[in-house]
């Protein structure tokens, strides 16, 4: 089936569920499984979970909703997202259509690289071992490099290794200085923690043999930071704000500014700055069956790899446009995990026409950046409860039987009344209705 790559589609948010997955269907050009599997709601099978963890007692759902309006790369995305947190998906939608004004989102992807570490104790004579580890070098990649020749066939392989020497940090240390080697990988489309294990535990009984100490931790590290993303995206001053009006638009990118600011000074607002980027990119990550744990703190390190922790993106106002740069490291896969077994992954990666890591880690940072905007935007200006507040009242307005045309004049005067519930909803929806005669 053909697809409609415009991420473009005002009115879906007014479909009916049944409505919006035949009409993203079409557009998307899904197969049969995938429509079965969202029209029916047909769940993970047990016997599928059964196989993925222990002890399983049955499957958890989130609600998964689709963002518009994304442009990365010059190519239109149609965003699965599964997140329980109301705002998000309208907040992406809105910013995402500030940022298609200008040139879109652009995106840099390093090459897909991971690090293994081995952890080495008691290594006697530090600065021999190491040079005895380098010069074995070639040796030890060639060995690296046996373990899986499907990677090696794509591409793949390890690629570097490094010595690590950890201090002892002083008298009461415990254990003293360690010696650390690092393998560095290029993992592909994988997210490579596989690859990388099967490496670096295979690698120890040499570097064993080489230092003279004992292998003891060899695992990969989240701190992917050979494997980063940037989005860089921006929105001319006078687009900002709904009304046109340039001097609304200016204030609004400077509050942006202000917010950006804030959080490159400050850890505590750093924190939640940062947490509003993982939002969108969270919730991406788990619609398309990622490790969004290892992800979540390959961020947050390396929000803190100046010895402060900081804000993962930045905004600036230069000559009347805002402009946005996320970076991040994305260690997102596309070949193993549940990305076969799991159907609503399968059918969140033909929504989204992904086929390579890179690609999905563009769309992944693409998201966070205007999360970003969108969280930044109604903080600097009305608020963030606001937005939630208008969603609750039109969630209550619908519950309640109320008209398109009724949703608009009751969220308002809802809002006016700040209260938000059935009771006074269905008062004042009866107040409008009779006012109307
Ligand atoms: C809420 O889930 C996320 C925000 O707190 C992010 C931010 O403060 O930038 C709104």
């Amino acid at each position: 089936m053909s697809r409609d790559t415009n991420s473009r589609w005002p009115g879906f948010f007014k479909l009916s569920i049944p409505e919006r997955i035949s009409q993203l269907a079409q557009r998307a050009g899904l197969d049969e499984a995938d429509l079965r599997f969202l029209s029916q709601g047909e769940h993970l099978p047990q016997h599928t979970a059964d196989h993925m963890i222990e002890n399983c007692i049955g499957t958890f759902e989130l609600p998964l909703g689709l963002a518009m309006n994304l442009r990365v790369d010059s190519t239109d995305r149609l965003v699965p997202m599964a997140i329980e947190e109301p705002s998000v998906l309208a907040g992406l939608s809105k910013a995402a259509r500030y940022l298609r004004q200008g040139p879109g989102i652009s995106t840099n992807v390093t090459v897909p690289l991971m690090i293994g570490q081995v952890q080495l104790m008691g290594v006697p004579e530090l600065d021999r071992a190491k040079q005895r580890v380098l010069d074995a070098k070639p040796e030890l990649l060639a060995l690296a490099n046996t373990l899986d020749p499907k990677l090696i066939a794509v591409g793949g392989g390890a690629r570097d290794l490094e010595v690590r020497i950890l201090p002892s940090e002083g008298e009461d240390d415990p254990v003293g200085t360690m010696f650390v080697v690092h393998i560095i990988v290029d993992v592909r489309d994988a997210m490579g923690a596989n690859a990388v294990n099967t490496m670096a535990e295979h690698l120890a009984p040499r570097l064993e043999e080489l230092t003279g100490g004992r292998a003891r931790l060899r695992i990969l590290s989240n701190l992917a930071d050979r494997r980063l993303v940037v989005a860089r995206g921006q929105v001319p001053v006078s687009k900002l704000g709904s009304n046109g009006d340039p001097n609304v638009g200016a204030d609004i990118a400077q509050g942006v500014m202000e917010a950006s600011v804030f959080a490159e000074r400050d850890p505590y607002r750093a924190a939640t700055h940062n947490k509003g980027i993982m939002n969108g990119i969270d919730a991406v990550l788990i619609a398309l069956g990622q490790d969004w744990r290892a992800v979540e703190s390959g961020a947050h390190a390396f929000a803190a790899r100046s010895g402060r922790y900081r804000a993962l993106s930045r905004w600036r106002v230069r000559d009347g446009v805002l402009h946005g740069e996320v970076e991040l490291p994305l260690a997102v896969g596309t070949v193993g995990g549940i990305i076969e077994s799991h159907p609503a992954v399968r059918a969140a990666f033909a929504i989204l026409d992904i086929h390579s890591a890179a690609e999905l880690a563009s769309v992944a940072a693409a998201v966070g950046l205007a999360q970003n905007l969108a969280a930044l935007i109604a903080l600097a200006t009305v608020g963030i409860q606001h937005g939630h507040m208008r969603l609750h009242a039109r969630k209550i307005g619908l519950a309640l039987g109320a008209a398109e045309e009724e949703l608009g004049p009751l969220t308002e005067e809802l809002q006016r009344r700040g209260r938000i519930d059935s009771e006074t909803a269905a008062a004042v929806l009866a107040e409008l209705r009779g006012s109307r005669g």
